[in-house]
């Protein structure tokens, strides 16, 4: 049987560590974590049964392997320290014997978009962003219909714009919008980005690195590397939809306390087709996969053992041909979730009209 591996690191340190050492995350304190994860050797978390392809009928199976770094401590390392621990948890793979590896949450950001590690390692690697992108806007353009928003007119901002998961993003979303607003840190690369970006958008394409310039907009998407919340309470209008696809998230967990009149939604998740038992619980409700795994075990079934999404610069064809076969083997869009509770569509109903409400201007 054709097999996998993919990588995960503690994001919360005290509730991952948990759910694997619960009586030493009580012992320890956070600094304690963040310090002891450079020394802490990579390890097998689980074996992963029951995949099948729809379509094939073919089973694949795999392992979840933990690169026990916080994304805290991969941001303050120099790349290459993070690097060395991405590879050594890779040979963990290939002595498993895997014939494709995917780089989960920060693995893949810190650096070069896992170039380093992909030319060190034997067996082929994939950062699974492609696949990502394609769900968060899927997500995103799905959860602002359901809010009543038309697309093609709505201000649509995109935060992280020049990294690799957001520029992407941009450009899937450019033919489908109305004005977009591409934010990060620096302008110079959010300026390339908007070059790009022109050529295929409805509307004008600004560019800023203003947060509060979100405030703007109906639809955001969210996929920064800041490791910690930037999009707060006041950043959003009432009526506004974000999709937050960053790990650790983007969107402070005041928006969900603060704000009724907003709907905050979790990108870039799948259903994996098959009786799938990941045999871990990495925060996910059953048979549920982030983007990144789930891309990287819909090419195991496809028999596509190659680099296949490697570096910053995400091809959007590639991001159209993962979608065509993932969707063939059986992966589906999972349903609306926000903060890792699932969205009824009474809950929405409630948001639109507390943002309509909002939105009204009170007896003078
Ligand atoms: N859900 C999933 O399945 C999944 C899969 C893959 C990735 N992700 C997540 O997606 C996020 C982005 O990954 P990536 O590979 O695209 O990262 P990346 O290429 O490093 O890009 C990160 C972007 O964030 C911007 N940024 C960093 N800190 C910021 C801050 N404090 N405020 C505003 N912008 C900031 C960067 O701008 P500058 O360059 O100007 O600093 C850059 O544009 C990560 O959180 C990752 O974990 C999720």
């Amino acid at each position: 049987m054709d097999t996998f591996a993919f990588i995960i690191h503690p994001l919360d340190p005290k509730a991952d560590v948990a759910r694997k050492y619960p009586r030493l995350a009580r012992l320890l304190s956070v600094p304690l974590i963040h310090f002891l994860s450079r020394y802490w050797p990579p390890l097998v978390l689980s074996r992963v049964t029951g995949v099948r392809s729809l379509a094939t009928g073919r089973q694949v199976e795999g392992w979840l392997l933990a690169c026990p770094f916080t994304a805290q401590r991969m941001i303050e390392l120099p790349p290459r320290v993070v690097y060395r621990k991405v590879i050594q948890t890779g040979r963990l793979a290939e002595r498993l014997g895997a014939q494709i590896l995917g780089l989960g949450a920060f693995t893949s950001v810190a650096g070069d978009g896992g170039v380093t590690v992909a030319r060190a390692l034997d067996i082929p690697v994939t950062t699974g962003d492609s696949y990502t992108v394609t769900l968060a806007v899927r997500a995103l353009l799905e959860a602002g219909r359901q809010m009543g928003i038309a697309a093609e007119q709505a201000v649509t901002a995109v935060v992280g714009a020049s990294g690799a998961v957001g520029s992407a993003s941009a450009c899937l979303l450019a033919p489908r919008v109305g004005r977009m607003i591409l934010l990060g840190r620096r302008l110079e690369p959010l300026e390339r980005v908007r070059q790009e970006v022109m050529g295929l958008a409805r509307g004008a394409v600004d560019i800023s690195t203003e947060i509060g310039d979100i405030r703007q907009a109906a639809l955001v998407a969210s996929a920064t590397s800041a490791g910690r919340a930037v999009i707060h309470p006041p950043h959003l209008k009432p009526g506004a939809v974000v999709c937050d696809i960053a790990r650790p998230r983007d969107v402070s967990a005041q928006v969900l306390e603060q704000r009724d009149d907003v709907l905050v939604i979790d990108g870039g998740l799948a259903e994996v087709p098959g009786e799938v038992e990941f045999g871990f619980d990495y925060g996910l409700p059953p048979r549920l996969a982030f983007g990144c795994m789930a891309e990287t075990i819909a090419l195991a079934l496809e028999g596509r053992f190659e680099d296949y999404t490697v570096g910053k610069n995400i091809e959007i064809d590639r991001v159209r041909e993962i979608e065509e076969i993932a969707e063939r083997h059986g992966f589906r869009l999972a349903g609306l979730r926000s903060f890792e509770h699932p969205l009824t569509p009474e809950q929405i109903h409630r948001v639109r009209q507390k943002a309509a409400q909002a939105a009204t201007p009170g007896p003078v």
